[in-house]
């Protein structure tokens, strides 16, 4: 649902919405949290997303493969997983029709690895090229994990290095090397469906996506939902090669300046950190990775299960009592 000016809005006028206090409805509007949770039965609830956007990278396949895994993102950071999906475009009429199916392709095959199944969708005529998934996971309703359920005392992971949005940006301005956009592809078209299955085996119950808002709004919205504080150890943050030279080179898209105006009332920063790495931190990511909050008594075996499935994952700080983020 989010990156989410729109969820915002959306979230002040609830009352228009009659059925958010629905029996099974278990996540709705009113939370704004990353997708709808629906009860079907005392074991089987439905998470609903939808998410789509303008192209991130030129090649066309590549596009559509990160904005497929991107919009699955949301039901991976509710403990869900993928089942039908169905592709939102809306595509210039003079686009050509290679272009359209490399876009398609890159999507189609991302759901296929998901283990879903994409059975249709609706395409309009658009001035600027979009394509995204609606997609329905499914989940247990006694496991789901949200950004309300971070827990003094539990440490906070990270399952992504963070950079894509200043590397998607430096590429766009064609001042991106081969290998740094290569690699941010990797990253972005990345699935979170291994590491969400890890966090759901041990029973986490926080956790959100690290998407439009960047590090330090997604986690403010966890600090805020959760009722807690969050310390983020800045030399435990790992980062895509080539986004701190583009960070210094201050080619930062707009919605950095738009989230540090938004969450930095909340923040204060005890690390002495360059400008620029303070910028990349409220940085928007496209399919960046999990942040979740674990248990003390289950961060090394989290931590052991993501290094025995190779899978990247950082304790980048921890949760405490109070209120807003001390990145130190
Ligand atoms: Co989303
Ligand atoms: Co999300
Ligand atoms: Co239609």
């Amino acid at each position: 649902m989010e990156p989410a000016a729109l969820s915002q809005i959306l979230s002040s006028f609830s009352g228009m919405f009659s059925q958010v206090d629905h029996p099974n409805l278990i996540v709705g509007l009113e939370v704004s949290d990353d997708a709808a949770v629906y009860r079907i039965n005392s074991d089987t609830a439905v998470v609903l997303t939808v998410d789509f956007f303008t192209p991130v990278v030129d090649d066309p396949y590549s596009y559509g493969a990160v904005a497929a895994a991107n919009a699955m993102s949301d039901i991976y950071a509710m403990g869900g997983t993928v089942t039908l999906a169905l592709n939102i475009c809306g595509f210039p009429p003079e686009l050509p029709r290679d272009v359209i199916a490399e876009i398609l392709k890159g999507g189609a095959d991302k759901v296929k690895e998901a283990g879903g199944v994409l059975a249709g969708g609706h395409t309009v005529d658009d001035k600027e090229p979009k394509y995204g998934l609606a997609v329905m996971g499914i989940a247990h309703p006694d496991r789901i994990m949200t950004k309300a359920g971070a827990q003094p005392g539990d440490s906070l992971i990270l399952t992504k290095p963070l950079g894509s949005g200043i590397i998607t940006t430096a590429a766009k301005a064609g001042l991106a090397e081969k290998k740094d956009i290569e690699a941010a592809v990797a990253n972005m078209a990345c699935l979170s469906d291994k590491a969400a299955g890890i966090l759901i085996s041990f029973g986490i119950t926080g956790c959100t996506d690290i998407t439009g808002f960047g590090l330090l709004g997604h986690a403010s919205e966890m600090a805020q939902k959760s009722g807690v504080h969050i310390r983020l150890r800045a030399s435990e943050l790992s980062f895509l090669p080539g986004a701190g030279e583009y960070a210094e080179q201050w080619l930062f898209p707009g919605g950095t300046g738009k989230n540090k105006k938004a969450f930095e009332a909340g923040i204060s920063m005890t690390a002495e950190l360059e400008e620029e790495m303070v910028h990349l931190l409220y940085t928007p990511e496209t399919s960046g990775g999990l942040l979740a909050a674990v248990p003390s008594e289950k961060k090394d075996g989290v931590l052991k299960e993501f290094e025995r499935l190779g899978l990247f994952c950082r304790a980048i700080g921890t949760i405490e009592e109070g209120s807003g983020i001390d990145l130190v």
